[in-house]
């Protein structure tokens, strides 16, 4: 764990949250009971209204217009809720002993997978999401006296239940500690396994929030025949460093101006990715 002072890193000193420490060790956790159900209701509302009213960006994932009508970029964007959710303090306390107090929003995507299992029906294989930011060769444990570092963390802000039929995301524990990605051959296989460790399945409830290190291995399950379907906000936070410096940030950044309007305080403007000028960019 770090804390910056003044743009550089120094060990983290005090308690961190359960949460942090269960991310570190195995590379994910479940927040359980972050939004309440009237917090849910309304977030949810507002998204299904932005898919309503902002077409599909049909991006280079989208190998087909059923997969890419799944995906709305750039969620604080388009909705004022879901840029109050992506600042929820709960995240935040999870996530800043591992990235920095100084963390930022790199995406903000809505997913909505629909019910059934017609579009995906081996959900999707065993995948990093980025790194391994430390890659080894099998053999080459990671050394238990130092944490690994962490650069970039996945929040699910879930809107409804998740069960085990429904395709819930599944990590192994620790694999993101062994500096390897998943073997290619073994990428649908449901009993993978990583030094030793298989799948968790994360079965959720709305207003659970489930985050993931970048680099721990992960899939979405096989949805079944009846599945209900998913609806969440991803949001992907990462240490500040992991950005272009080319510009200052009041130059170049992500933010339309009504999301810039409703900013209310200056680690919201930092985690929107307006940040003070620093060394590589001052
Ligand atoms: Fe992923």
């Amino acid at each position: 764990m770090l804390q910056r002072v003044d743009s550089l890193n120094y060990p983290w000193s005090g308690p961190a949250p359960r949460a942090t420490t269960e991310l570190e060790d195995l590379g994910h956790t479940i927040l359980r009971g972050v939004f309440s159900a009237a917090e849910v209701a309304a977030l949810r509302e507002e998204i299904l209204a932005v898919y309503r009213r902002v077409p599909p960006e049909m991006r280079d994932s989208a190998i087909t217009p059923e997969v890419g009508a799944m995906y709305r970029y750039q969620m604080f964007n388009h909705s004022e809720r879901c840029q109050a959710a992506i600042a929820h303090p709960f995240i935040l306390a999870a996530i800043e002993p591992l990235l920095g107090g100084d963390c930022h929003v790199i995406a903000a995507t809505a997913w909505h997978n629909p019910p059934g299992n017609a579009l995906t029906p081996n959900g999707l294989q065993w995948h990093v999401d980025g790194g391994p930011h430390v890659p080894r060769p099998a053999g080459i444990p990671w050394p238990d006296a130092i944490p690994y570092p962490i650069f970039v963390i996945a929040a699910h802000i879930q809107l409804q239940d998740i069960g085990l039929d429904d395709g819930p995301t599944a990590c192994i524990p620790r694999s993101h500690r062994s500096g390897r990605v998943p073997p290619f051959e073994q990428r649908w296989d449901l009993d993978l396994q990583c030094d030793g460790r298989g799948a968790v399945l994360h079965e959720v409830a709305a207003g659970d929030v489930d985050l993931r290190v970048s680099d721990v291995w992960h899939r979405r399950w096989p949805p079944a025949a009846d599945a209900r379907g998913r609806l969440f906000l991803q949001v992907n936070y990462a240490r500040r460093d992991i950005a272009q410096r080319v510009l200052p940030t009041d130059q170049l950044h992500c933010i339309a101006p009504a999301a810039l309007a409703r900013i209310r305080s200056d680690r919201e403007r930092r985690l929107l990715g307006l940040h003070p000028q620093g060394y590589f960019d001052a």
